[in-house]
C-alpha cells in the first residue's frame, strides 16, 4: 500500500521503530484473552452472540439503530455506496484526497458501478460547500447522472489525520438534505476525532445518516470494521456484505477483540495524539529547511512531513530514516510511509510508547541535520523555532 522500507529489526542492536500506519497494532493481551474465551455461533444465520453484542453496543455508541461488523474499512465504505446508490444513473459525490477515491482501487466505479465526482479536498480535510452545492445534481436533466451520496473522511488520513469541524458537517447534512442526497461517513478514524473535539462520537454520526469506523487501526483489533445506520440501511448492507462474500461464520472471535477495543482503546488514543504533536514539535525544532511540519495542525495520531523537493524526495529521507549504518550513532530504524515524493507519513498506535517516541525522535532529528548539512549552505538554514 505504501512505499515502505525494511528495516533492521533483524540486527540485534538496533530498534525498529514502525511508524508507516496503525493498521500494523497488534492486539493487547485483553484482546488475545477475549478472543481464546469468545462465545460463538454463525454469524450469517445471525446466531452469534458475541457479534450481535458488538454490533448492539457500537450502534448504541454512535447513536444509529442498528450497526453490521464487516471485514474492512474498504468493505464498510463499498456496502455503504452500493445500497445508498440505488439507480443504474447515480454519482457520488466526495472529496479528490478520499481514501474511498484514491485507495479503494476504484470500488465505487469497479463493483458498485457508480460514477464520482471529486471536489477538491481542502487541508483541513473539508471540501468549498458552495461546491458541493453547485455540484448536486438532482433528477432533472436526462443528459446527467443522479447524485445519490456524499462521502466525508473524518479524520482524513491524506490530510494529515484531520478532524472535520462539527459546524462543517452541519452544513453538508443541510445541503444534502434539502436535495434528496444521503451522507456517508468514512469514519476509519472517527474515535480519534471525537478523543480530539472531547465529544461523544454520536455527536459527530448525527450529522450523517451512515458511518464506518475501523477497529482494526488506532483502538488495536487484529481485523474488522463497523458500519452503522437505519435498521433498514443494515438489513439491506448485511444482503450486500453477503455477496461480497463477506458473510463471516463464527467471527465472534474476531468481534471479541472488538469489544475490548471499544471498552478499553479510545480513551488512550489521547496518548497517541501527543506523541505525534511531540514528534512534530521536534522536527521543527531541528530548524531544518528541508524538513516541516505545520505543527499547529497535528491534530490525531497521524502527521505529515512536508519535504522541500527542490533539495531531496520524501522516498529518499523515508529510506535513510529506516536504515541504520555501522557508524550510525543512533541505532534505531525508524520506518515510515511516503506516497509522493513531497511528504511522507508518520502515525501512531498503542505499542509506540514514549520510550519509542523518544528513540524515533533521535533518529528523526539526526537523518534530518544530516540532508541539511548535505543539501543546504549554512546561511540558508532556519534559525531554530521554538515550539
Ligand atoms: C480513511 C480510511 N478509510 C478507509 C480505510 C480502509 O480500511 P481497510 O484497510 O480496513 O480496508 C483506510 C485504511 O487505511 C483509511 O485510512
Amino acid at each position: 500500500m505504501y512505499w515502505t522500507v525494511n528495516g533492521n529489526g533483524h540486527i540485534p542492536d538496533v530498534i525498529t521503530v514502525d511508524l508507516r500506519t496503525d493498521t500494523i497494532s497488534q492486539p493487547t493481551q485483553d484482546m488475545r484473552d477475549a478472543m481464546v474465551n469468545a462465545v460463538v455461533g454463525d454469524d450469517v444465520y445471525g446466531e452469534d452472540p458475541t457479534v450481535a453484542e458488538l454490533e448492539r453496543r457500537s450502534a448504541e455508541m454512535l447513536g444509529k439503530e442498528d450497526a453490521l461488523f464487516v471485514v474492512s474499512g474498504t468493505m464498510a465504505n463499498l456496502i455503504a455506496i452500493m445500497v445508498h446508490c440505488t439507480r443504474r444513473d447515480s454519482e457520488i459525490i466526495a472529496g479528490d484526497n478520499s481514501h474511498t477515491f484514491r485507495f479503494e482501487q476504484g470500488g465505487p466505479s469497479q463493483i458498485a458501478g457508480v460514477q464520482s465526482c471529486l471536489l477538491r479536498n481542502k487541508e483541513d480535510g473539508t471540501f468549498d460547500l458552495n461546491e458541493l452545492r453547485d455540484k448536486i445534481r438532482v433528477d432533472s436533466d436526462v443528459h446527467e447522472p443522479v447524485t445519490q451520496l456524499v462521502i466525508v473522511e473524518n479524520t482524513h488520513n491524506m490530510c494529515g489525520g484531520k478532524v472535520l469541524p462539527l459546524e462543517w458537517l452541519a452544513e453538508v447534512q443541510k445541503i444534502s438534505r434539502e436535495n434528496g442526497v444521503k451522507v456517508h461517513m468514512d469514519g476509519a478514524r472517527v474515535m480519534n476525532a471525537a478523543v480530539y473535539q472531547k465529544v461523544p462520537v454520536s455527536e459527530i454520526a448525527k450529522y450523517v445518516d451512515t458511518i464506518c469506523f475501523c477497529l482494526s487501526k488506532g483502538l488495536g483489533a487484529p481485523v474488522g470494521s463497523i458500519l452503522a445506520g437505519s435498521k433498514n440501511f443494515i438489513a439491506k448492507a448485511n444482503r450486500v456484505r453477503k455477496v461480497l462474500g463477506g458473510g463471516w461464520r463464527q467471527a465472534g472471535f474476531l468481534a471479541a477483540a472488538g469489544l475490548v477495543a471499544i471498552d478499553k482503546m479510545i480513551s488512550r488514543l489521547e496518548e497517541d495524539h501527543k506523541h505525534a504533536a511531540k514528534i512534530a514539535r521536534a522536527i521543527n525544532a531541528t530548524g531544518s529547511k528541508i524538513c516541516r511540519v505545520n505543527a499547529a495542525t497535528v491534530q490525531t495520531n497521524i502527521l505529515m512531513v512536508m519535504v522541500d523537493r527542490s533539495k531531496t524526495s520524501a522516498k529518499e529521507i523515508v529510506e535513510r530514516l529506516a536504515t541504520v549504518q555501522p557508524d550510525d550513532p543512533v541505532r534505531v530504524s525508524v520506518k515510515t510511509s511516503c506516497r509522493d515524493p513531497g511528504f511522507f507519513r508518520i502515525v501512531l498506535y498503542w505499542e509506540i510508547t514514549e520510550e519509542y517516541v523518544r528513540a524515533a525522535i533521535d533518529k528523526i532529528t539526526m537523518v534530518i541535520k544530516e540532508f541539511d548539512d548535505k543539501f543546504m549552505k549554512r546561511s540558508d538554514r532556519m534559525d531554530v523555532i521554538e515550539c
